[in-house]
C-alpha cells in the first residue's frame, strides 16, 4: 500500500531532479567545507568542545525533560543571559532548535487576533509557524516596505506580527529592518526578526538589528539559532522581559518538548566567548564571502551565503558533485527550498578558511560553473 502510494511521488521526483539523498561525512575527511553553517569556524575548536565535554561530564547527556520540569540548569539561564546582553536585549528564552523557536514566537502571539506579514523569503520555520498560529496571513512581496504598510493598516486584528530575516538565508540580501522597524510602529505592530545568519556576522558580530540601533526596543523582537555561527544547536528569542514570561507560559514548542540539551548550552556559551574576546572573526567570513562572490561573478553578499544561480536542478547538483570530486564540498539550493524557483549552488564563508583555501576554492568552483553552464 505505502509503495503505490510513495513509488509515484519519488519517481516523479527523480524526473524532475529533484530528489534530495543523504550522504554522511566521515570526521576526518579533507575536504575544504563551504556547505556548513559553521560560520565562525569554532565548531571544532578546542575551547568549544572542551566546554561541551566539561558539561557532559557534570550535567550528563540529556536535559532529562522539559524546561519547566527538570530540562533547564544554570547553563541554559547563563547562555540566555549573555546572548541577551550580547545582543543589547533585555532578555532571552532558549529552545531546543531555531525552528522551534521560530514556532515557539510565532505561535505564542498568533491567534485569530493577530495578523502575520511575512515577507515571501522567509525561512520554512517562519512559514510553518504561520501556518500553525491559527492566524491570517499576510504573505507580502521580498523586502516591500510599502506592501507591509498596507497590510498593516487595512488590518481588522487588533494585533500585527511582521516576520522577515536580518539576512535572508538563500539570496544572502538584507532586509531594510530600520524601515519595517519604523513601519510596525506607526502600525501599532511588532516586527520579528530572524538573524540565523546575522549572529556572529553582521553587526560586528552582534547582529543587525544591534548595528541598526533597534536593539531592546519594545517592538522588536529577535530570533536567533545557536546551529550556524554558535557552532552548537539550539535557538533564543530575545526581546523584552514580559515577552519571556509570555513564551515560558505560552509557548508549545517550550513547554511540550524537552531542554535544549546541556553539552549544546555550553558550547554555544563558550563559541559566544571565543567571539567576544575575538572580535575580529566576523570581518573574517566577509573577506572570505566576497572572495567567493567575486570568483563566482555574483553581487557581494550581505551575510555568510553566496548563492550562484545555476541553469536548473540537475546542473547544481551536477556542479556539486564535480566540487566534492576535486575536494570541495559546496551545498545547493534547489525548489522547493529557494523563493523564485531558481537553483543555485550556495556557498558558505566562514572564519576559519585559510588564503590557500579560498584560492583552491574558487578555482574548484568556478570550473565546475563552467562545466555545467
Ligand atoms: C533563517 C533560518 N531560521 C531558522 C533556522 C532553523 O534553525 P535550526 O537549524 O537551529 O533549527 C534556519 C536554519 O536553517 C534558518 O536558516
Amino acid at each position: 500500500m505505502l509503495a503505490d502510494w510513495l513509488a509515484p511521488k519519488a519517481a516523479a521526483l527523480e524526473a524532475r531532479g529533484l530528489t534530495r539523498r543523504l550522504r554522511s561525512r566521515a570526521a576526518d575527511e579533507d575536504l575544504i567545507d563551504l556547505a556548513g553553517n559553521d560560520y565562525l569556524g569554532l565548531s571544532r575548536d578546542a575551547r568549544v568542545v572542551g566546554a561541551a565535554a566539561e558539561a557532559l561530564r557534570l550535567w550528563g547527556t540529556g536535559s532529562t525533560a522539559s524546561r519547566l520540569v527538570t530540562g533547564t540548569t544554570s547553563l541554559h539561564e547563563e547562555l540566555e543571559s549573555a546572548l541577551a546582553s550580547y545582543a543589547g536585549q533585555e532578555s532571552g528564552l532558549v529552545f531546543s532548535s531555531g525552528y522551534l523557536a521560530n514556532l515557539g514566537v510565532v505561535t505564542a502571539l498568533g491567534g485569530p487576533g493577530t495578523l502575520m506579514v511575512s515577507d515571501d523569503h522567509v525561512h520554512a520555520s517562519l512559514v510553518d509557524a504561520c501556518r500553525l498560529s491559527r492566524s491570517r496571513v499576510e504573505v507580502v512581496p521580498h523586502n516591500d516596505v510599502e506592501a507591509v504598510g498596507k497590510a498593516l493598516a487595512e488590518r481588522n486584528e487588533p494585533h500585527a506580527l511582521v516576520l522577515t530575516e536580518s539576512v535572508f538565508s538563500v539570496l544572502s540580501d538584507a532586509a531594510p529592518l530600520a524601515e519595517l522597524a519604523a513601519t510596525a510602529a506607526a502600525h501599532d505592530a511588532v516586527l520579528l526578526v530572524d538573524e540565523a545568519h546575522g549572529l556572529g556576522v553582521t553587526g560586528a558580530g552582534r547582529g543587525s538589528v544591534h548595528a541598526g540601533g533597534l536593539a531592546g526596543l519594545d517592538h522588536v523582537i529577535v530570533t536567533m539559532t545557536l546551529s550556524k555561527a554558535m557552532a552548537a544547536q539550539g535557538g533564543v528569542v530575545l526581546g523584552p522581559a514580559l515577552l519571556r514570561e509570555h513564551l515560558i507560559n505560552r509557548s508549545r514548542s517550550f513547554i511540550y518538548d524537552t531542554g535544549l540539551n546541556p553539552a549544546a548550552c555550553a558550547a554555544a556559551l563558550a563559541a559566544l566567548r571565543v567571539l567576544q574576546a575575538e572580535p575580529e572573526r566576523p570581518a573574517a567570513i566577509h573577506a572570505a564571502a566576497a572572495r567567493l562572490a567575486a570568483a563566482c561573478d555574483v553581487p557581494p553578499s550581505s551575510g555568510p551565503v553566496v548563492s550562484v544561480p545555476l541553469p536548473g536542478p540537475r546542473e547544481t547538483v551536477q556542479a556539486a558533485e564535480l566540487c566534492l570530486d576535486a575536494g570541495v564540498r559546496v551545498g545547493s539550493f534547489r525548489p522547493p527550498s529557494v523563493p523564485d524557483g531558481v537553483s543555485r549552488l550556495r556557498l558558505t564563508a566562514n572564519a576559519g578558511l585559510t588564503a590557500d583555501d579560498l584560492d583552491r576554492a574558487c578555482a574548484v568552483v568556478t570550473d565546475a560553473i563552467g562545466q555545467v553552464s
